[in-house]
């Protein structure tokens, strides 16, 4: 492989949200930083905002085939991965009685396949000593209507990021989560609730403590102190970022 100076961190959902301000993060601290995303062209706005040593790939999560894609680019340029953190999702709401086919497989197979199959195919790039950081959700550890698919979805995840902190302790490779809270990015106007489902939402919503949305920085600075040496004796943890919304 290649030698770099640098570190690599790839980041899936890099275009926006979370993934986007984790991107300017690590650029901050002199990273080689790849994000990855659906849309082409998120990935060149955000390529030119964050600007220094960044580069794209357009890769849907849900697709093997892209994977497998963007598994060999990487291998033909010699690139290993010292972190990956897998922010690629989104979320549906419904209740059971009308939760479509189509949804349902859109939020399984971005949240949880998507996960589950970018950790796995990029696995053989990521160095030892290296880090895994999944993307779970507050909503995992709460019961609220409508959101029935994407809470699983996130389950999901925090059981991958267990059991892959297991398997991938002879690599010394460490894998933990983050669970966000309710964040400020693009993932609401995605998910689109109609004002029925806002008002059910609302209604069954817990109290954040802090009594405020988080910033997507602010998960990023967790992600940051996750891969960092200061997080050293940290290894299949699920880290709350979500100013106390799971304890209300
Ligand atoms: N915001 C919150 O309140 C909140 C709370 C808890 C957990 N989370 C989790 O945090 C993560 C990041 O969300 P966010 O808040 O940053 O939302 P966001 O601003 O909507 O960003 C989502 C990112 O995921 C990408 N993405 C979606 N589907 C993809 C696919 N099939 N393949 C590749 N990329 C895909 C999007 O790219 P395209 O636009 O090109 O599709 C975008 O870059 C998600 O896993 C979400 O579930 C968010």
């Amino acid at each position: 492989m290649k030698e770099n100076s640098k570190r690599t961190v790839l980041i899936t959902g890099g275009s926006s949200g979370i993934g986007l301000a984790s991107a300017k993060k690590y650029i901050e601290q002199n990273y080689q930083v790849i994000i990855v995303g659906k849309t082409e062209d998120k990935l060149i706005t955000a390529v030119n905002e964050i600007g220094g040593d960044i580069s794209s790939y357009v890769v849907d999560v849900t697709q093997i085939d892209n994977l497998k894609d963007l598994y060999e680019q990487l291998w033909m340029q010699q690139i290993e991965i010292d972190i990956l953190v897998t922010s690629a999702g989104l979320g549906k709401f419904g209740s059971v009685l009308d939760v479509s086919e189509k949804d349902y497989d859109l939020v399984m197979n971005t949240n949880t396949k998507g996960t589950f199959f970018t950790v796995s195919i990029l696995k053989p790039l990521i160095k030892r000593g290296g880090h895994v950081v999944l993307i779970s959700s507050f909503l995992a550890s709460k019961h609220i209507p409508l959101t029935s698919v994407l809470s699983s979805s996130k389950i999901a995840v925090e059981t991958f990021t267990k059991i892959f902190a297991r398997e991938f302790l002879d690599d010394k490779i460490k894998v933990n989560a983050i669970s966000p809270g309710s964040i400020k990015s693009n993932f609401m106007s995605f998910a689109n609730p109609t004002e029925e489902q806002q008002k059910i939402l609302t209604a069954n919503m817990p109290k954040i403590l802090l009594e405020k949305r988080g910033e997507a920085i602010q998960v990023a600075d967790a992600i940051c102190f996750l891969t960092s040496e200061k997080a050293d004796y940290i290894n299949g943890a699920i880290l709350s970022v979500d100013g106390g919304i799971s304890v209300s």
